[in-house]
């Protein structure tokens, strides 16, 4: 477990990937400026949605982020870092261009899903939490079904559920979405586009 993070499981899904490594402050305020309160226990308990919104749009917050959300609700930075590094669902550093769910639930682990969490700590040198030295991509175990125990055990690399999946098919899966990326950026420079991720 990476940076200090608990493993407490946050309810329901994990935050889909969204790649982005600035988080753009202004948006930050706009996204949370809906949640309006009456009194000091509904601000609390706005605070864990405040959140959930930040991460599920830059796929993690920002200590500067996190400050704003405690601004909107009245409420101190440190509970709201408190809560932010509490559950183990939200990032407090961004993710590499591509995110890797790698399912723990029952069905999954029974199927193997430990050999799976090995093999990207052996062949990718990164364990839960964690992001490759390229920042081309960050793995996150879950240790709740995603829904597709058919197929166990099973990732989930940005949008695209692959399964089942052997420490070997994994290790071409990553270097696939690896390689894609590198083309595409490529590509984007020769273009002389601007490459923005
Ligand atoms: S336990 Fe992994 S998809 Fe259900």
């Amino acid at each position: 477990m990476a940076h200090g993070q608990q493993s407490h499981a946050l309810p329901p899904v994990p935050a889909p990937f969204t790649g982005r490594r600035e988080i753009d402050l202004d948006h930050v305020r706009e996204l949370v400026s809906h949640l309006t309160f009456d009194d000091f226990e509904e601000a609390q308990e706005l605070i864990l949605l405040a959140l959930q919104e930040v991460n599920e749009h830059y796929g993690w917050v920002s200590p500067e982020a996190a400050e704003i959300v405690a601004r909107q609700l009245s409420t101190t930075s440190p509970r709201v870092y408190s809560l932010l590094t509490f559950y183990a669902d939200f990032r407090t550093e961004p993710r590499g261009h591509h995110h890797m769910l790698i399912c723990h639930g029952m069905s999954c682990y029974i199927m193997g899903s430990q050999q799976l969490v090995q093999a990207m700590q052996d062949r990718f040198g990164i364990e839960d939490g964690e992001t490759t030295t390229d920042e081309q991509m960050s793995v996150q175990v879950v240790n709740g079904c995603l829904g597709v125990c058919d197929l166990s055990p099973i990732v989930k690399i940005d949008d695209d559920y692959h399964g089942p999946v052997t420490p070997d098919s994994l290790t071409a899966l990553v270097s696939q979405a690896i390689a894609g990326h590198r083309e595409l950026k490529a590509k984007e420079e020769r273009n002389g586009e601007p490459v923005v991720f």
